[in-house]
């Protein structure tokens, strides 16, 4: 405890010396490794990290939230992708304010006691348009991810803006930052000088934290040679994404991972920067619920302990907290939404899951040896059960993790487990008739031989939540399912034991000092207190998993831990003197039990004082009240919506003379089209959202049709006019229409217009270029008449690169016409427009829809909001766009799905005032009806979150004033 205590002052004064003086203390330093673990400061850290976007969550306010939440289930990482495309909308243009601020987001983490492993790429992935590259990327002439001069300047210059922002945000400079990755699964078409090149440049700007890499798979790449990193290690998925199959996972077991590592990267520690912590799900899928299914909380015990077991010290959860791909976010294949059936849902909801991962982020915190340990023997009787034995360096203290052989299996079985103990090499549980349980799908750590606070544990045969010193007790809390058998036992001179609380069938037997406590899980918890002849204490807490999971060990900022257990969420606790201050969230009236210092008398609840009382064996009991379930929200199904109809483009009297003229030759994509010219939006400056092209020609008696071939991602659609009249709307890239003699202007243009509802670029993991895929058309011809020539003009989001809203950003708006004439925008004059009530009559071409609602949420609730499109009676295909507040929080394809209910965050959202609600609706058939949407609540709770301002954002009014 105390070389601990004197750690951390060495690692303030550290931090305190580089902040100081305004110089920096080389990262490097103070961030080692070696086989075994990552150590701050020469202190080992068993690295508990979940992924988290902040460009997924554009309210930062709520960041605060996020991290806090994290700190509850005791994650002491977060892993960071810095999306380049988010900050550039144009070649030299870099923006790090409002919601772009990440500075701001790595000083939130930092208050939160988060550490950051800083992904910045240049290329993420991550399911994000283009893999993370601006749309400006997709027209250098080179391949990206490669040594080619083009791409090489252009990453530069990512790399310079967004290092003024990390290297002040590491570590040796005061900062959270401890890890640096190099790209981003870089395991095809591998070019090292491009690796090295990335190093020397961050290493150039100042980043000075280790470096790492996440490759795909476990395929040595950059592990070793030119280009390596600092810490190796891989990413894994082992149950994959079906999730319309969430029961099926494969077997689990083997020692992959271990033997590879010790083949491969010897002496680093075994690194998984994302491991599978949910699902990702795409157009047409099954839905977020299904992935969480999937990877869910029993998920969660096998396949992380079974890295833990092999010696896993660096795991990232992906995602932790998933968030929303808002705006034209999104690659190509997934939705709005990007819950990823994380622990912590896309609304910022506690899960199953979640809890587990509580459970077992303080076992990692508060049971030191196990960050450092080597496999040794073990031992079970039964051939069902799988056992591998992990033994500390320093300590004899040893981990026995138990999983099923066939770790899918659902099968129960019972064993016994040799343990090492200084009491001698012995099978537990002892007690005759009791064993170990394991129900299908389970997963255990059984400790032996581990000193604790004043103590030594000979073994406990389930896992331990944490301990903790108290006064002069020690605390220890174990788990099990209800019902299972457990069986403590402890170096002690105690006679006496006695059980309070929940009965739990509690025996002991003391033997020439070894005290062994026998009892069954119960439903709720038992206290057991055995105090020996020198008077120390052991309060020894077990509980059921349904009560497990509802017990909270925050620390204070002293490093006190205390144990709370009741709560939907405890997010921090601080003693003064006589008083506790707890701050957290409720979903009902809900008991408390608290576990602290005897020095407590009093304790608050989010500031309220809550009366407590305290038991016979030392803990205080209170009560604390539950969210108001009647909060009223507004009903939009009895709104009075305005409606405009919105596709002038497609007649033949619309102006586009301002339209940039479609008149290119030639085109650097690797892609080229059959026809010229090029309609390649992105090569005339418009990379987002949706598209209009217009084709004027002159008649010929022998035009027989017109053949279009579209170039989109999945989940696009285009839209065909000619001389104003309905072509067709197709979700299939090829159409031929046909074309009567009669459909055609005898005197004067032709006007083709047709529309493409996109959804973001390709990725790049193949290093081929595929996130340039282009979203036009490669080949619009007149059939039989190919000579006839088509003068074009191409329209998309206003301003192109040079965007109009640099608060929502690059990413917000496409050019459908309300989203260019700022329709989507609070303060639109839209008093002409007709009144309608949803669900509206059939409507052709693109129709806006816009109404307004008043929020008023309770103080100290937390009641996240999303708002839900009712499928309409009509099987026609529509796609639509939702905007609140100026800020566009939906894409939805009726035909597609699955996701029909659209988050908005707090911040995005006025809890407490007017929101503007708008939605472009595109038919893809040749008429459409918009059917009801509401307002619904994904959860009410009483709440302890920080507080969360409106994020300031352009009103029509400032934006017609700019223009
Ligand atoms: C693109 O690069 C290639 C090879 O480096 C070169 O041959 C070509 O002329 C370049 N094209 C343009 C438009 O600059
Ligand atoms: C269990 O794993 C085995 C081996 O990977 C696989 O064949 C089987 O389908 C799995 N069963 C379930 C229910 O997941
Ligand atoms: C530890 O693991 C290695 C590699 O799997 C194995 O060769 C060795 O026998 C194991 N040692 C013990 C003590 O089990
Ligand atoms: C459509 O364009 C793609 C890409 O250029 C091409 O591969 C495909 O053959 C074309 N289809 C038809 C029917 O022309």
């Amino acid at each position: 405890m105390v070389a601990k205590k004197l750690v951390a002052s060495i690692s303030l004064a550290l931090s305190l010396v580089g902040v100081v003086s305004g110089s920096t203390v080389d990262s490097s330093k103070i961030v080692t490794w070696d086989k075994y673990s990552l150590k701050i400061n020469g202190e080992r850290l068993f690295t508990f990290s979940g992924e988290f976007h902040y460009y997924r969550l554009p309210s930062p306010d709520l960041w605060a939230d996020i991290f806090e939440k994290f700190k509850a289930l005791n994650f002491n990482t977060a892993s960071i992708y810095f999306y380049w495309g988010y900050h550039s909308p144009k070649q030299g243009v870099y923006d790090f304010e409002g919601v772009r601020d990440i500075s701001k987001f790595l000083e939130t983490a930092k208050k939160y006691g988060i550490n950051i492993i800083s992904r910045a790429g240049p290329y993420i992935n991550a399911e994000v348009s283009e893999g993370g590259f601006p749309g400006w990327l997709t027209t250098i002439n080179g391949t990206a991810r490669t040594s080619n001069p083009s791409y090489d300047e252009a990453w530069k210059e990512w790399l310079t803006a967004v290092d003024k922002h990390l290297v002040p945000n590491q570590i040796g400079n005061g900062g959270p930052i401890i890890l640096n990755q190099l790209e981003n699964e870089y395991a095809v078409g591998l070019d090292p000088s491009y690796m090295v090149a990335l190093a020397d440049k961050y290493k150039k700007d100042g980043m000075d934290v280790p470096t790492t890499f996440n490759d795909p798979w476990t395929g040595g790449h950059w592990a070793t040679g030119e280009g390596a990193v600092d810490i190796y290690g891989w990413d894994s998925y082992p149950v994959l994404f079906d999730c319309s199959h969430p029961d099926v996972w494969p077997s689990n077991v083997s020692t992959y991972f271990r033997d590879f590592r010790d083949s491969t990267n010897p002496t680093e520690p075994m690194a998984l920067y994302e491991f599978q912590g949910g699902a990702i799900d795409g157009w047409g899928g099954a839905g977020f619920e299904k992935c969480r299914e999937l990877t869910n909380e029993r998920f969660a015990k096998i396949f992380y302990k079974n890295n833990y077991a092999q010696g896993a010290t660096i795991q990232s959860l992906y995602m932790g907290y998933g968030g929303t791909s808002w705006g034209e976010i999104p690659t190509t294949a997934v939705y709005t939404s990007y819950d990823y059936g994380s622990p912590i849902t896309e609304a910022g909801l506690m899960t199953p899951k979640a809890y587990e991962i509580k459970l077992q982020g303080a076992f990692l915190r508060d049971v030191k040896p196990f960050v450092s340990t080597t496999n040794t023997t073990a031992e079970v009787d039964n051939d069902a059960i799988r056992v591998d034995g992990i033994k500390d360096i320093s300590s004899d203290t040893t981990f026995y993790i138990v999983q099923h052989a066939f770790s899918n299996t659902t099968n129960v079985d019972k064993f016994h487990v040799t343990v090492d103990t200084n009491d001698g090499k012995f099978a537990v549980p002892r007690k005759s008739g009791t064993a170990i349980t394991l129900n299908g799908r389970d997963a255990k750590i059984i400790t032996a031989s581990y000193d604790f606070g004043s103590q030594h544990l000979l073994y406990a045969t389930s896992d331990i939540f944490t301990h903790t010193q108290q006064d002069a007790r020690d605390v220890l809390l174990v788990y099990a399912y209800e019902g299972e058998d457990g069986e403590v036992a402890i170096t002690s001179s105690a006679n006496k034991v006695q059980a309070y609380g929940t009965s739990a069938g509690v025996s002991s037997t003391l033997n020439k000092n070894v005290l062994q406590i026998n009892y069954k899980y119960p439903h709720g918890s038992a206290f057991i207190s055995a105090t020996g002849k020198n008077g120390k204490e052991l309060l020894l807490i077990v509980s059921g998993y349904d009560t497990a999971v509802k017990w909270w060990a925050p620390q204070t900022s002293k490093g006190e831990t205390v144990l709370i257990s009741g709560p939907y969420l405890v997010r921090s606790a601080e003693i003064n003197g006589k008083r506790l201050a707890l701050t957290g969230d409720t979903d009902a009236t809900t008991n408390l039990e608290i576990v602290v210092s005897s020095a407590v008398k009093q304790v608050t609840w989010n500031g309220v004082n809550v009366s407590v009382k305290s038991t016979k064996y030392g803990t205080l009991t209170g009560k604390v009240s539950g969210p108001n379930k009647n909060i009223k929200l507004p009903d939009l199904t009895k709104s009075t919506w305005k409606y405009s109809p919105a596709s002038p483009e497609t007649t033949n009297d619309f102006d586009d003379s301002k339209w940039v003229a479609a008149d290119h030759k030639t085109t650097t994509n690797p892609f080229p089209p059959t026809s010229l010219p090029v309609l390649y939006s992105d090569d005339y400056g418009y990379h987002t959202g949706s598209l209009w092209f217009r084709g004027k020609f002159k008649s010929s008696s022998d035009i027989s049709g017109i053949k279009v071939n579209a170039t989109m991602g999945y989940g696009s659609a285009w839209v065909a006019w000619l001389n104003g009249k309905y072509l067709g709307g197709e979700t299939d890239i090829v159409k031929d229409f046909s074309i009567k003699q009669s459909d055609l202007e005898k005197s004067g243009d032709n006007v083709l217009s047709l529309l493409m509802w996109t959804t973001g670029h390709e990725e790049d993991w193949n290093v081929n270029d595929q996130y340039k895929t282009p979203r036009g058309f490669t080949e619009v011809s007149l059939t039989g008449s190919k000579k006839t020539p088509i003068s074009w003009k191409v329209q998309g989001n206003l301003g192109g690169e040079n965007i109009v809203d640099t608060v929502r950003g690059a990413l917000n708006e496409g050019g459908l016409y309300g989203e260019r004439m700022g329709w989507h925008l609070p303060g639109y004059p839209d008093q002409n427009w007709k009144k309608v009530s949803l669900p509206d009559t059939k409507r052709s071409g693109v129709s806006w829809y816009r109404t307004t609602f008043d929020l008023n949420i309770p103080k100290n609730h937390d009641v996240p909001l999303g708002i839900r499109f009712k499928e309409s009676s009509s099987t026609e295909r529509l796609r639509a766009l939702l905007f609140i507040n100026g800020w566009q929080f939906g894409k939805f394809a009726n035909d597609l799905g699955p996701q029909t209910l659209f988050y908005v965050p707090e911040g995005i959202l006025n809890h407490h005032g007017e929101n503007t609600i708008a939605i472009g609706v595109v038919a893809v058939d040749e008429e459409v009806t918009l059917g009801e949407v509401t307002i619904e609540p994904y959860a009410k709770l009483l709440s302890g979150k920080p507080t969360v301002g409106v994020v300031n954002s352009p009103t029509y009014a400032s934006r017609k004033s700019s223009h």
